[in-house]
C-alpha cells in the first residue's frame, strides 16, 4: 500500500508508536480546538463540520458509545447528550483530562487515558464505535487489529463510524517539511482493511457508506479528501449485498 514509507517493506510498530507519541507531544500545548484540528481557522471549521459529522450517525439514544481518539472532547458532549453511555479514550493525558474537566458533569462518560492499539473491552459491550481522525495515526496492521477487536466489542447490528484525511493533510498548522508521521491513505486502502476483517468467520463489516466527503472542507478548503465511513456489524450470511469499493 502507498501509505508505507518508501523503500520499506514493513512498518516497525514500535517506531510508529514512538513517532506518534512524539508527534502528539509536540502538538499538545494548550489543549485547544486548533490543536485538535491542526488548523488556524479551527473555530470556524469546527462550528460547521461538527453538526455535519454528527448527522452521519444513526440515532444514538439508548446506545453505549466508544469514542476513540476523543481528544479534548469536540464531539464527546454531543455524543453523550444523545447516548446512554460514552467511553472516551485518548492517549494524551492533557487532552483526556481537559475532556474530563469540561464534560464530567454530564455524568454518563468514562474518560480513559489509553493507547487504542492496547485497548481491550469485553465482547459485545459497545453499540457504536465513533472516531474522528484516529486511523491515520496507526500503521496498517494496527488499523487492521483495531478493526478486528472493535468488531468483537460491537453488538450484532452495531456501527463503526470513522473519518480520516486521505491523500493529504487537513489543516495548515503542521507545516510542510516538518515532522509528520501521519498516514494519508487512499479510501480504497481503508475499505480493503475493513473488508478483510471477520469475527470467527461469523460476523463482518457491511458498508453503509464509504469515503463520503465532508462538505465543510470542500467549501472552505477545496479539500475533497476528508472522508467518512459508516460500517455495520452483520452476520456473514446476511452480508451478500456488501457494498465494498
Ligand atoms: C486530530 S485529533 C482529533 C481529536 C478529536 N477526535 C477531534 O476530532 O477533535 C487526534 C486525536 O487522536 C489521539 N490519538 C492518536 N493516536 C492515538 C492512539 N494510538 N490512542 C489513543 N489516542 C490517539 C490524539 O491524542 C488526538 O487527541
Amino acid at each position: 500500500m502507498d501509505c508505507q514509507p518508501q523503500g520499506q517493506e514493513k512498518v516497525d510498530h514500535a517506531d510508529v508508536r514512538e513517532d506518534m507519541v512524539e508527534f502528539w507531544r509536540e502538538l499538545s500545548h494548550d489543549c485547544s480546538v486548533q490543536e485538535m484540528m491542526g488548523d488556524e481557522n479551527a473555530d470556524e471549521l469546527d462550528q460547521e463540520e461538527r453538526p455535519e459529522i454528527l448527522a452521519m450517525l444513526h440515532d444514538l439514544s439508548g446506545k453505549r458509545v466508544l469514542e476513540l481518539g476523543a481528544g479534548i472532547g469536540r464531539f464527546t458532549p454531543s455524543v453523550a447528550g444523545q447516548a446512554d453511555h460514552v467511553t472516551a479514550v485518548d492517549f494524551v493525558e492533557a487532552f483526556i483530562k481537559k475532556n474530563e474537566e469540561t464534560n464530567r458533569h454530564l455524568g454518563n462518560i468514562v474518560f480513559l487515558q489509553a493507547d487504542v492499539t492496547r485497548l481491550d473491552l469485553p465482547p459485545e459491550s459497545v453499540d457504536v464505535v465513533f472516531s474522528n481522525w484516529l486511523m491515520q495515526y496507526l500503521a496498517d496492521e494496527e488499523v487492521s487489529a483495531l478493526a478486528a477487536k472493535a468488531l468483537s466489542w460491537l453488538t450484532d447490528g452495531g456501527y463503526f463510524f470513522f473519518r480520516e484525511s486521505c491523500f493529504e493533510k487537513s489543516g495548515n498548522k503542521v507545516k510542510d517539511g516538518s515532522f509528520n508521521p501521519t498516514f494519508y491513505r487512499s479510501p480504497a486502502d481503508y475499505s480493503a482493511i475493513f473488508y478483510a476483517v471477520a469475527q470467527d468467520g461469523r460476523y463482518v463489516y457491511q458498508e453503509q457508506f464509504a469515503g463520503r466527503a465532508v462538505k465543510t472542507y470542500i467549501k472552505h478548503k477545496n479539500n475533497k479528501h476528508q472522508l467518512c465511513w459508516l460500517l455495520k456489524k452483520v452476520r456473514h450470511d446476511r452480508s451478500d449485498d456488501v457494498n465494498i469499493k
